[in-house]
Formats: structure tokens, sequence, C-alpha cells
């Protein structure tokens, strides 16, 4: 069955760079996007959908969540906006929560999230491991990020557990756990910071995905200068995320890679921690991405619009620039840019995820934070709100 939505005001398709056509329709037929063009020389379908005028983009591309966890850490958050610093070690409090949990009960947290973040808008998600830190609970987070998730990264290297050996996590982590959670992975990150591993140990832990055939991805510079942005580049990694503290070489080592630096401006908000330059890095010929890092400790939040909100009013970026890195931009995070596996990006070929805002532009993502604009999501061609 093939369907033609038309009137759109104002649609953004990232084909070209930024690519905003006014008067628009869209045909999908198959799951993917069949035409693209004017309304007034749009093809028949099967079906019609009357935009009324409003704006529809790609569905949002939210390459950046842990969603599989259990327990809450609402008093943690609340002392923090009293005053008390954010420190990797109350990823703890997570992991022996998740420990505790049932498989059912993790899967139906993760898909609730799923769903929460698809009703606003979001039709390609990643999640990670990395509440487990012991090779059942890594390798049950890791299947149930398979069924929730478009894509999983295995983030064994969150923090060394309380009470093992360092040396000996790392063995584990690069060994025994990394070959039972392979199946059900994409990729392989680790948690670059004090408190967490070090430069040296995250090479290691890096080399030995990449020798088992997993993107490389770092949490990097988070809370400090760690060294996580700079390792990112020396081994070409995906993607680095957070990047909240970098110096003009990080900034002039991202631009001369293809290493994606991933901003996570709702996580700065919960922190506190000042915002990551992206603009500067834009500036200086960078590529960069936006998500939402839903998480229990630093980052509770489904909504890329609000990071899309947070990135233009805050971190300067231009509504197109912001949308970009929360859709195409952050495709490239995961390998999703040629041809019927493109995401992001609304051109004949590519998969059809797209959404409709309850407004006639994307400029109101940011001129409206906070208000739930998602009029109409589809993925894969089928309506999913
Ligand atoms: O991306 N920084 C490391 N990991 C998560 C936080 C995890 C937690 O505090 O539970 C993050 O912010």
């Amino acid at each position: 069955m093939s369907e033609l939505i038309t009137g759109i005001g104002e649609l953004t398709t990232h084909s070209g760079e930024y690519g905003r056509l006014t008067d628009a329709a869209v045909v999908i037929d198959g799951g993917r996007i069949a035409w693209v063009g004017s309304a007034a020389s749009a093809p028949a379908a099967d079906t019609r959908t009357d935009a009324g005028g409003r704006a529809v983009l790609p569905g949002w591309v939210d390459t950046h969540t842990h969603i599989v966890f259990a327990g809450d850490r609402g008093a943690e958050f609340e002392a923090r906006m009293a005053g008390a610093p954010y420190v990797a070690g109350g990823i703890t409090s997570t992991v022996d929560a998740t420990r505790a949990a049932t498989a059912d009960e993790l899967f139906a947290r993760a898909d609730s999230l799923r769903r929460e973040a698809e009703r606003q808008g979001t039709t390609y998600l990643e999640t990670k491991t990395g509440y487990g830190l012991d090779v059942d609970t890594e390798v049950m987070s890791a299947r149930i990020g398979a069924q929730v998730a478009d894509t999983v990264t295995y983030l064994g290297a969150h923090i060394v557990p309380a009470g093992v050996d360092r040396r000996d996590y790392i063995d584990l982590v690069t060994g025994p756990m990394l070959a039972a959670v392979r199946p059900y992975v994409d990729a392989i990150d680790v948690f670059c910071e004090t408190g967490a591993f070090t430069v040296d140990e995250s090479r290691e832990i890096l080399r030995a995905g990449a020798a088992a055939g997993l993107a490389l991805r770092v949490h990097g510079n988070q809370l400090g200068r760690s060294g996580g942005v700079a390792l990112a580049v020396e081994l070409d990694a995906a993607s680095v995320d957070h990047c909240n503290h970098l110096d003009a070489a990080d900034i002039d080592a991202l631009a001369g890679s293809d290493t994606v630096a991933t901003f996570l401006p709702v996580c700065d908000l919960s922190t506190r921690e000042p915002f990551g330059p992206a603009r500067q890095l834009l500036d200086a010929g960078g590529r960069i991405a936006l998500a939402t890092n839903c998480n229990p400790g630093t980052s509770f939040t489904t909504s890329m619009a609000l990071c899309v909100a947070t990135a233009v009013l805050q971190m300067h970026l231009t509504i197109e620039e912001a949308v970009f890195a929360a859709t195409r931009g952050a495709a490239r995070v995961v390998g999703r840019v040629e041809g019927s596996d493109a995401v992001g990006v609304i051109a004949p070929g590519s998969r059809a995820d797209l959404q409709m805002l309850d407004a006639p532009s994307i400029a109101h993502l940011a001129y409206r934070p906070g208000v739930p604009l998602t009029a109409a999501v589809w993925r894969g061609g089928h309506a999913v709100v």
C-alpha cells in the first residue's frame, strides 16, 4: 500500500545539505520513500494524508542511550541540584538494581522508554549495556538491547565494579565478557574518565573490540580533559560522546578526523557541566551529532526535541544545524548514511522514517521549547503515532 503525504508546509529532507522545501509532498511505498517533490506534481497513491500545512522532517536518530537498567536515582539527582557533584561512582547503585532485576523487568522498562521516545519522534535508537558489569547481566542487557533498539553498544567498561581487581576486570571485559556479548552488539564503548578508565586502559579495551569486529565509541571529556577525545581520534572511532571539556587541540584533532562528536545537551543541564563547544567545532569543520543520553543518572530524558531546543538556545547552533545533528549527522555515527540503510534523510530509497510537527516549521522546535509538538510518526513506512 502506498501513501501520499501532501500539503506539507515545510519539508526537511537532508537531501543535499539541509534541504527545506515548501508546499511539498512525499510518497511512501514498501517501507521506503518512493517519491519527494512539490505537492502540485505529486503522483497518485493508495492512501492520502493531508499535512494541513504542518512541517515534516526525518525521525530523530538517537545514538546514545542507556535504557536497559533498573532502579531510580531521583534522590541522587535532588542532592546534585542542591550542590553535590556528579561522580562516576553513582553508576554503582544502578548496577546493584540491574543485577537484582529479572529479564522481564529489564525488558519492560527498556521497551517502555523506547515507546516513550517513539511517541516523541524517535525512529532510530541506540542503547548500551553497562549496568550489569558481570558476564551474565551484560549478556542479558545486550540481548534485551537487541530486542528494543536498532543497534547495541557494549559498555562493559563503564566502571570497574566494586570489589573486583582492576586488572582482572579489564581481562574479563576484553576476553570472556566480550565473546559472550558479541552476538548481540555492533559497537564497543568505554568511559574514559577519572573514576572510570584511563587512556591506556581505554585503548586496550577498544583495540580488543576492534579485533572482534566492533565499531568504536568513547565516552570522553565529560568531567574534565580526560584524553578520551584524542584517543577516539587516534583510533578512528565512529564517535566520541559528551565532549564538554575540549581545548583548541581537541577541536583541531576532531575537525581533521572522521570521528563524530556527539553532544548531549540535556545531560549537561542535568549535571550542570558546561555545554560542549559544538559551535566552535562546526565552525572548524568538524562533524557533530546530538543525542539524549537517556539514563537514570545524568540525563533521564527521551526527548530529542529538548536536545535540539537546548542546542539552539544555549549552544548557538542554528535550527537547521541542530535538526541535522539529531538526524542525518547522527546517522553517520551508526553508519546509516547510504542507500536503503540510510536514516535521518527523506530521499527516494531511504527508510520511511518521518515525523510531522504540530507546527508550520522546524523553528518551532526551539521557538516553543518544552511543548510536545509531535503530531505523527512513521517508522519503516508504518504510522506508529
Ligand atoms: O553517559 N558517563 C557515563 N555514563 C553515563 C552516566 C551513567 C550514570 O551515571 O548512571 C553517561 O552520562
